[in-house]
């Protein structure tokens, strides 16, 4: 297999080398990555990246209890940066009064590219009392910050009362942002789409974060610390990724990872059901907001149902926009003082 000799880390080796070997022994490689994916610890896996006893690990390190009070959010992330992959994990978000709390599950390389980062993003928005969340997904590449690419839709279950899965695929050719395994949103790669489309090794994090600012009616309804803390709990978490080295050394296992995750796209049954969930729960997308992008961006692809679904809809579906984007990543100082 050739490895770069700067490429030393075990970790690159024992990923790599078991993708093949799991996968082509099962007869539908593609369906078994997403449906029954192997599952990682914390400590194989993650670091934690801010709010010290706010992170908390339970049944080995097979579970994450992040949480947010008034001192501190919560965050941790993947100790491997990988090119490529299928990223997953069961997620239960805060039950109670959650106005302005953000959780976010996501692939960014923000820390080691400043200026012009890749990112791919689950979000999930808190809600007053009798209001669900919302679920929002977004990607940017090589900084392409100026042009957001958010959807939003509403859950066909109660995200505080069970785990349910929410996973990315990424490969060269497309994205996949699947909820429960039912793909909710492709993005496929164009040519004019250029380095919009993320291309670069990237963690995955897993944070909890006061968006009082925008995340709830555009801030209309801050967080109330009086029901905090509030707890995410994150399970079954997959790293299916080739681990690269971002500095000299880019993935040895480009060749094959290209294969496998390459040849995973959307079945026909797929297909159908992400038509019917978008339809009926989409209720954002950039695609149609006429107001923000005149003429739609490279890659939407305009479906008749959806387009008079959105028609006229614009951009008065507040919130899209993220303030304070970035910081999340690390702990925020100035924050955390004011608290
Ligand atoms: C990505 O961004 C960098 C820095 O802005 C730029 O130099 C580079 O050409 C961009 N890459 C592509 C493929 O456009």
């Amino acid at each position: 297999m050739g490895f770069a000799s700067s490429c030393s880390s075990t970790s690159i080796i024992l990923l790599c080398s078991s993708f093949p070997l799991l996968l082509f022994a099962y007869g539908v490689p593609e369906q078994t990555i997403i449906r029954t994916p192997s599952t990682v610890s914390f400590h194989e896996g993650y670091t934690q990246l801010f709010g010290d006893k706010n992170l908390i690990l339970l049944g080995d390190g097979k579970t994450v209890h992040i949480s947010l009070d008034e001192r501190t959010g919560a965050g941790f992330a993947s100790q491997d940066l990988y090119l490529y992959g299928f990223f997953s994990a069961a997620i239960k978000l805060p039950s109670e009064y959650a106005a302005g709390v953000v959780v976010a599950f996501y692939l960014s390389n923000g820390d080691v590219f400043e200026k012009n980062h890749d990112e791919l993003d689950f979000e999930f928005l808190g809600n007053i009392r009798g209001k669900e969340w919302r679920v929002q997904t977004n990607l940017y590449g090589n900084g392409s910050t100026g042009l957001g690419r958010e959807e939003r839709y509403s859950l066909w279950f109660d995200p505080t009362e069970d785990f349910h899965h929410y996973s990315i695929l990424w490969n060269r050719n497309r994205i996949i942002f699947y909820i429960d395994s039912i793909p909710i949103r492709e993005v496929v790669w164009t040519e004019a789409m250029g380095a919009d489309f993320p291309s670069k090794p990237m963690s995955l994090y897993a944070t909890i974060w006061d968006g009082s600012s925008w995340a709830t009616a555009g801030g209309r309804y801050p967080i109330n610390y009086k029901f905090s803390p509030y707890v995410a709990e994150f399970a079954e978490l997959v790293l299916h990724g080739c681990a690269v080295d971002p500095i000299g050394c880019l993935s040895t296992c480009r060749d094959e990872e290209a294969g496998l995750f390459n040849s995973i796209s959307i079945t026909p049954a797929q297909r159908t059901a992400m038509r019917d969930l978008r339809r009926k729960h989409m209720a954002y997308s950039y695609c149609y907001d006429e107001e923000r992008y005149p003429s739609p961006p490279p890659e939407c692809v305009a479906d008749a149902r959806e387009a008079e679904q959105f028609a006229g809809a614009g951009s008065g579906r507040s919130g899209y926009r993220r303030r304070g984007h970035g910081k999340r990543h690390r702990k925020p100082p100035a924050a955390d003082a004011t608290f």
